[in-house]
């Protein structure tokens, strides 16, 4: 379905104000902010909105309070979001914004989802040089991680949802209706699925942990572990709660940091993910691979995973899907 990853997304939050500040301080670009809500941009010209809870607007909610209220995929051009709207109008409600051409509807879990044609932009990056053991590249100059500075976010990576109930038929609606591709899947645990033109380890991962319902995480990438840190550090000393890391993930290699984030659910710092092509098999595991880190800095992360601690659950679902939710045997 020549789908590209996640264009923008639209959050409802009961804090807007602490919200656009939170953004502010991740490493986001300002566009415009007021008392109902604030625009951001990344540099690859995708975008977060921040809007009140209540703003009419807005998509319905999955879950009470703060929480991303639609994720909008970016696909490559008309032929491809036209064959999306037919796909998708053959068994639900897809509606079509008159004057901005987006497609709106529903996941197999109740996630309020919309398509547009992508207007994102390549944003050319690279590595600064790095010196190792016999392979000196930066040769009488200062490491550019030794220089302290604010972290900029390059791109939306990618987003996680909880997902409660029949696992495989929420990730086949992905797979099997919109072409996204399974990387990884670990019983019981969750799904890592890439959308059918992207190179990511992951663009969704759809996460199971008991009941646990509604949006968990959106991931930003930045250049390198340095950055990683840098905005880490750069969040707790604004005040904003860590929710687990700095560390390394095993499935995608990623490295990550998570914040707690009022706009709704955790948001993750990484860099240096998996980059994964037509020859990856996917890999389907019984447990979680290597214990789920590669490292993990402080102590108290011992045996947490993203997502660890008090989130909605089905009880609480406001606008439950219309399949997958049939309670766990
Ligand atoms: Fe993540």
């Amino acid at each position: 379905m020549n789908i590209i990853g996640v264009e923008q997304l639209i959050y409802g939050s009961e804090d807007v104000a602490a919200a656009t500040k939170y953004f502010e301080d991740w490493g986001l670009e300002l566009l415009r902010k007021d008392s109902d809500g604030a625009d951001f941009a990344l540099p690859d010209r995708t975008s977060v909105h921040v809007r009140r809870i209540d703003d009419p607007a807005l998509p319905a909610a999955s879950v009470p309070g703060s929480t991303v209220r639609e994720v909008v995929w970016g696909v490559k051009d008309s032929k491809a979001l036209e064959a999306i709207g037919a796909e998708l109008s053959r068994d639900r409600e897809v509606t079509e914004d008159d004057d901005d051409d987006v497609l709106h509807t529903a996941d197999e879990l109740g996630y309020r989802i919309a398509f547009r044609v992508a207007r994102r932009a390549f944003a050319p990056n690279a590595l600064p040089e790095i010196n190792t053991v016999g392979a000196p590249a930066r040769i009488d100059a200062r490491a550019a991680g030794a220089l302290s500075h604010r972290a900029r976010q390059l791109r939306i990576s990618h987003v996680v949802f909880w997902a409660p109930g029949d696992l495989e038929r929420a990730a086949s609606f992905y797979t099997d209706r919109l072409g996204f591709r399974l990387t990884e899947s670990v019983k019981g645990v969750g799904c890592f699925l890439r959308a059918g033109l992207s190179h990511d380890h992951h663009n969704l991962f759809l996460n199971s942990d008991g009941d646990k319902y509604g949006f968990q995480h959106a991931a930003f990438e930045v250049r390198d572990l340095d950055e990683v840190m840098m905005c880490g550090n750069h969040m707790e000393a604004q005040g904003w709660r860590s929710h687990l890391g700095p560390g390394r993930h095993v499935m995608g290699s990623n490295t990550y940091w998570y914040f707690w984030n009022p706009a709704g659910g955790v948001t993750e710092v990484s860099s240096d993910m998996d980059f994964i092509t037509d020859d990856w098999e996917p890999k389907r595991h019984e447990t979680v691979p290597g214990g789920g880190m590669g490292w993990t800095v402080r102590k108290e992360d011992e045996g947490l995973r993203p997502g660890h601690g008090t989130w909605p659950t089905l009880a609480d679902a406001i606008a439950p899907g219309p399949a997958a939710l049939a309670p766990v045997g």
